[in-house]
């Protein structure tokens, strides 16, 4: 191995540049979305410091007063897309000080006072894990939205429910739309529980083990806007990569739910289904199939579950084998809570824009329910009612929906006759269980088809929003 003799001299040391660019990794481009979390963070802890009861005083009300000036203008100037990371300063928190230092001299190097880069790290990740849950909480409250504006359109449109995806019963346009709402729901609260956990400050906790200087944590938490510290300062260094597989199960929970509803929407808009199409600049042609309009978008939402999945996973592994204290391994966690955060946002905001300009087929939802076996469970609960025990009438629909199909004529053109071979209770009014509609009301239970019941579930979920 040829000794490398260059190295470059950091605001650490002297470090091979083979070592640095190594040990940098991603952090030069990544680390750029962490400048207004770094400076804010910075902002609170120089506040703190120039509070701190020693005399003298490491830092004056005047000097925090500057360096938060100075802040303010990297906050601009980053906003404007003028910093960068080169890779002597290896990450954001160095540049932010070697800015600072340039601009202010040795007030610029008292700033690190009383912290760590890994305490530093671990806020700017909170507070940019705050933002993003606060955007995505938004977002899927806009697609629940969304959905519940199409289920109200068509709360009374039956559709065939499906199990096995295979036809079941008949169900409603209503019911469909409003469950992948709730779904979307209940992601918003498991957003909102991580908010929580993620709402602790870790700052103060320095490398691990926090500092011999009577530093106030509680004010650096409230002047971020954090609810409190993270109480332990080693679990503050700890928590990292905790905290983000949090967020990004959170994240992972929501691109579920998109999956689900974009796969639905992709057999709902084939042909064969014919029930919704999506708007065609949704789609993409194909190079060689002139007529074709594929869905890709809910396709690459589909598939970008699994990769917002890679990035949870990628993240737990990292953090589930690491000794106490802080370890650079850590480093690596960002890579894939960035990356799941924007695949996650993108895929929100395309399915919300997508479901919004979907058009619906009445004609295509109302002949799939021409096949009167949807009615089976119907016809069930009709002998149910006039007491014939469940699974006696159970068998016996089976026996009818068999004969049905063998001798090929439709169950609701039967006779009373017909039917009365197979059961003496059955009557005249079993030919008023083939409606899609009736059948939709008949299920009246919380939650269920009838339309009041999917009106009254809209309401309640529109409250939440
Ligand atoms: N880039 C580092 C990270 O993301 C910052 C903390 C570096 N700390 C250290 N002790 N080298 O974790």
């Amino acid at each position: 191995m040829t000794s490398r003799k260059m190295t470059r001299k950091t605001t650490v040391g002297s470090i091979d540049p083979f070592v640095l660019d190594f040990t940098a990794g991603s952090d030069l481009q990544l680390d750029l979305a962490l400048v207004q979390a770094d400076c804010i963070g910075s902002a609170a802890h120089v506040i703190m410091l120039s509070r701190m009861p020693i005399r003298p005083k490491v830092i004056t009300g005047a000097e925090c007063k500057a360096v938060i000036r100075e802040l303010g203008s990297i906050m601009q100037r980053a906003a404007a897309g003028q910093f960068s990371i080169s890779l002597d300063d290896q990450d954001v928190h160095l540049t932010v000080e070697r800015i600072l230092t340039a601009k202010l001299g040795d007030l610029g190097k008292k700033i690190h006072t009383g912290r760590s880069r890994n305490d530093q790290v671990a806020v700017d990740l909170r507070l940019f894990a705050r933002e993003e849950l606060i955007g995505t909480v938004s977002e899927v409250l806009t697609l629940a939205g969304v959905l519940l504006g199409f289920a109200k359109r068509h709360e009374a449109v039956p559709m065939v429910g499906r199990t096995h995806m295979q036809p079941a019963m008949p169900s409603s346009v209503g019911l469909w739309a409003s469950a992948h709402a709730e779904s979307l729901l209940d992601d918003v609260a498991l957003l909102m529980a991580v908010y929580d956990l993620n709402d602790q400050c870790p700052l103060g906790s320095a490398a691990s083990y926090g500092v011999p200087l009577p530093i106030d944590r509680a004010l650096t938490a409230r002047l971020l806007g954090f609810s409190r510290p993270v109480h332990n300062v080693l679990y503050a260094n700890n928590a990292r990569g905790k905290i983000e597989a949090l967020v990004l199960q959170a994240m992972t929970q929501v691109m579920l739910s998109l999956s689900r509803l974009a796969q639905d929407l992709m057999l709902f808009t084939m042909p064969e289904f014919g029930y919704f199409t999506l708007p065609a600049e949704y789609g993409t042609g194909s190079s060689i199939m002139p007529q074709k309009n594929n869905p890709d978008v809910v396709e690459l939402v589909r598939a970008r579950v699994a990769r917002v999945m890679a990035c949870e996973l990628a993240v737990m592994d990292i953090a589930r084998s690491l000794p106490s204290g802080y370890n650079r391994d850590l480093q690596e966690d960002k890579p894939g809570v960035f990356d799941a955060v924007k695949k996650t946002a993108t895929a929100l905001e395309l399915l919300a824009l997508a479901v919004g300009s979907a058009s619906w087929h009445k004609k295509a939802i109302l002949k799939s329910l021409d096949d009167d076996s949807l009615f089976a469970t119907d016809i069930l609960e009709y002998l149910v009612r006039k007491k014939v025990p469940f699974s006696e009438a159970h068998q016996l629909v089976g026996l009818t929906v068999r004969h049905a199909i063998e001798s090929e004529k439709r169950l609701r053109e039967w006779s009373v006759q017909e039917w009365q071979k197979f059961s003496s209770k059955f009557g005249a009014d079993i030919h008023d269980l083939f409606d899609a509609k009736e059948s939709v009301r008949g299920k009246k239970t919380i939650g269920s088809t009838h339309p009041a019941r999917v009106k009254q579930t809209i309401v309640e979920w529109k409250k939440t929003l």
